[in-house]
């Protein structure tokens, strides 16, 4: 029997069911879910977002919207699934505003963040990928570096003191906002980096077989 597999599956359920109960911030007012994140805690490439949306606040599930949709149907082109990966996002709870009784998503503030990554550190730290894809900037500025550059940058693996390797890729949210071939080119890119990402993994394990040789 795999004691390690096992106590990652735990630890991660730990974490998951502390994170539940969090009110370090403003937004637990307004949530009506943690978005802790799901998947495979075992995974070598983990999946990290910005934060939730309406139908991840309103189901407590990751990436279930619109922009779900597209970054499976992206997965599902490298012929990965969510069981293979698992998926979260640097904010947990929904950062929204109340307006004239209806709710909007607005930008996380800095103390916002600040206050919600040591939860997306202790994820990493306990799933140890082996590789990290940013979706989006913010993570790719938590993950990869401060002063990130999306249009630069995306697509480049960087050794990061989370993993091995991270590579950054457009949200599937910002696609969605494109039209015409800039959409098509945009979810061309997301494919192309998910392969990347998926590739990478093979390799990294590969050299961990031969060295152990
Ligand atoms: N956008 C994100 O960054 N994360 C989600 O979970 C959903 C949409």
């Amino acid at each position: 029997m795999d004691t390690t597999i096992t106590s990652i599956t735990q630890q991660i359920e730990e974490l998951r069911e502390q994170c539940f109960q969090c009110t370090q911030c403003e937004l637990a007012k307004t949530r009506q879910n943690v978005v802790f994140g799901e998947g495979n805690p075992e995974t070598p490439l983990m999946i990290i977002g910005e934060g939730p949306g309406q139908t991840e606040d309103a189901t407590g599930r990751p990436f279930v919207g619109r922009a779900g949709a597209l970054l499976d149907e992206a997965l599902g082109a490298c012929r990965i699934s969510r069981k293979h990966v698992f998926i979260c996002n640097v904010l947990k709870c929904r950062a929204c505003i109340i307006e004239n009784s209806r709710t909007r998503n607005r930008p996380p503030s800095t103390s916002e963040i600040e206050t919600c990554t040591p939860w997306l550190e202790k994820q990493i730290e306990t799933i140890k990928p082996l590789v990290i894809l940013c979706l989006g900037a913010p993570s790719s500025k938590f993950v990869i570096k401060k002063d990130f550059k999306m249009t630069q940058e995306r697509g480049i693996f960087f050794p990061t003191k989370y993993a091995r390797h991270a590579i950054a890729a457009l949200h599937p949210a910002y696609i969605l906002r494109q039209a015409g071939t800039s959409y098509d080119e945009g979810k061309a890119l997301l494919i192309a980096d998910i392969e990347a990402a998926r590739k990478k993994v093979i390799e990294v394990k590969n050299e961990l077989k031969t060295t152990s040789d």
